[in-house]
């Protein structure tokens, strides 16, 4: 069991700050210097929601995914620098500080989580070169977590999930999944990266998308911290009279699973710090009218880096809660991502060069719809989620919008110019955030006690 350090590794985190700063001046220095660089290698795509036809840098999410992952790289001895110091200064405890002491543990948890970087970067960037079918990249990721998943099995990782109150006479206080949590895990990786990447197509989406859920995760991770005083939330939600317990004084004496705790959420910090600076500067970029695209590179990144944490700083049923809009989008999207409608190469809305506003765009049935299929489009158009043209005489389905998230706003919302649907895009990632801590720390206490 290693030693309690009495001062908390702030620090590390002070340094965090300072070399995600840096992360965020080299973007925004960057990204449209090296713009000129990436349309010469033909890295380019045409803006299909604009009138002009000038080539975009494309995949610039790999300028994004260098400067984050070296200086993920540049702050490992920042990170165990509590533990270089100790080594320095002689034996300070009676135990004496010898090789034992050293946190591999951790070590491995850091490094594990950059070689799952590091593979979420390569197979973005050879999507964005390649194309790789869907068949082919949906289990790469999978393959990617084993290392998170070893580590995580390492340190005894808990696979028990608390049962809710309603089913507690049925199946217990607590449920052990076992291997079935290990599947979940790694599902979760390949779930992040491309749900990131089907919510796109709009200047802005990808990276806003990434942004708001690193901000919630931070400010998740916040609460965990050692303030100077803990603090305490009284819930009285829905007449939940539960209080959560936030933050806590750092000492000596603190039990080691309240360490463990506050260690895991600084490891998230680690991790999440840096990915803001990133998305901030590229934000400023890729914003309406964009003048670079993330490609898949960013989106599977930045999807990766969520589940890393998640998953080595064990809170992926919280992580998935800030997934709100991006759950929405995968399953309003099933029907065309598992072929019972059309799905074409771009589901990006329509839009009119005549008024600049952005329209649903459709799927257009070239023979007649399945029993299935017109069961389905029939139940999400009477739930609002889509809009059909059907045969006057025959009522066979021609055309539906595509089912998509940004085309269900215009179905709802009417037609709007792209920058005002990004923005209605990130209110609604902010909106879920907020269900998300609601859910997490109120309702929580409802559905499960204490
Ligand atoms: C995913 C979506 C696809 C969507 C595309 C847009 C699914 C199954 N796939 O495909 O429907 O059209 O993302 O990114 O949902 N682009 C813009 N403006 C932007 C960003 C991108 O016009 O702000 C266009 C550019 O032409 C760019 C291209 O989208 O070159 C990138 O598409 P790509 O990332 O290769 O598409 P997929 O990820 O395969
Ligand atoms: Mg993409």
């Amino acid at each position: 069991r290693p030693l309690l350090d009495p001062i908390p590794p702030l620090p590390a985190l002070y340094a965090s700050v300072g070399l995600s700063i840096l992360a965020f001046l080299a973007t925004i220095h960057l990204v449209p210097r090296l713009g000129p660089v990436f349309i010469s290698a033909h890295l380019k795509g045409r803006d299909l929601l604009k009138i002009y036809h000038d080539p975009i840098p494309e995949s610039m999410g790999l300028v994004c995914a260098a400067i984050y992952i070296l200086l993920l790289m540049l702050f490992i001895p920042f990170a165990f620098s509590s533990s270089i110091m100790h080594r320095a200064n002689g034996s300070p405890t009676p135990e004496g500080i010898n090789i034992v002491d050293f946190p591999h543990h951790q070590l491995s948890v850091y490094l594990s989580s950059l070689l799952s970087l590091l593979t979420a970067t390569m197979l973005g960037f050879l999507d964005d070169v390649f194309d790789i079918r869907w068949r082919h990249k949906l289990p790469i990721p999978i393959i990617a977590s084993i290392p998170l998943l070893m580590v995580y099995y390492a340190e005894r990782g808990n696979t028990h999930v608390v049962v809710p109150l309603p089913l507690r006479a049925l199946l217990g206080t607590l449920v052990n999944l076992g291997p079935l949590y290990y599947i979940y895990m790694s599902l979760l990786s390949t779930f992040a990266t491309n749900s990131i990447n089907i919510l796109a197509g709009i200047n802005g989406s990808e990276v806003s998308q990434a942004l708001i859920i690193a901000l919630s995760v931070v400010f998740n991770d916040l609460l965990y911290l050692p303030w100077p005083i803990g603090f305490r939330v009284p819930l009285h939600l829905l007449g939940n009279k539960s209080e959560v317990e936030f933050g806590g004084v750092w000492n000596a004496g603190m039990s080691y699973g309240s360490r463990e705790l506050v260690e895991r959420h600084l490891f998230s910090l680690y991790f999440m710090l840096p990915l803001v600076a990133v998305c901030v500067g590229f934000l400023y970029h890729n914003w309406y009218p964009a003048r670079a695209f993330p490609g898949d590179t960013l989106c599977y990144v930045t999807g990766m880096a969520f589940a890393v944490v998640g998953i080595q700083a064990h809170f992926s049923k919280t992580l998935l809660l800030f997934f709100i809009p991006q759950i929405f989008n995968f399953l309003l999207s099933c029907p065309q991502l598992f072929g019972l409608v059309p799905c074409p190469r771009h589901r990006v809305p329509r839009f009119d060069p005549n008024t600049n506003l952005l329209h649903p765009s459709k799927a257009i049935f070239e023979k007649p719809p399945s029993q299935l299929t017109t069961f389905v489009l029939h139940t999400f158009a009477t739930l609002g989620l889509t809009e059909l043209t059907v045969h006057p005489a025959s009522g066979v389905i021609l055309e539906a919008t595509n089912l998509t998230i940004l085309n269900f706003f215009l179905v709802r919302l009417g037609p709007m110019n792209e920058k005002r649907l990004v923005q209605v895009l990130m209110c609604s990632q902010v909106a879920g955030s907020l269900v998300a801590f609601v859910v997490r720390y109120g309702l929580a206490g409802l559905v499960y006690d204490g």
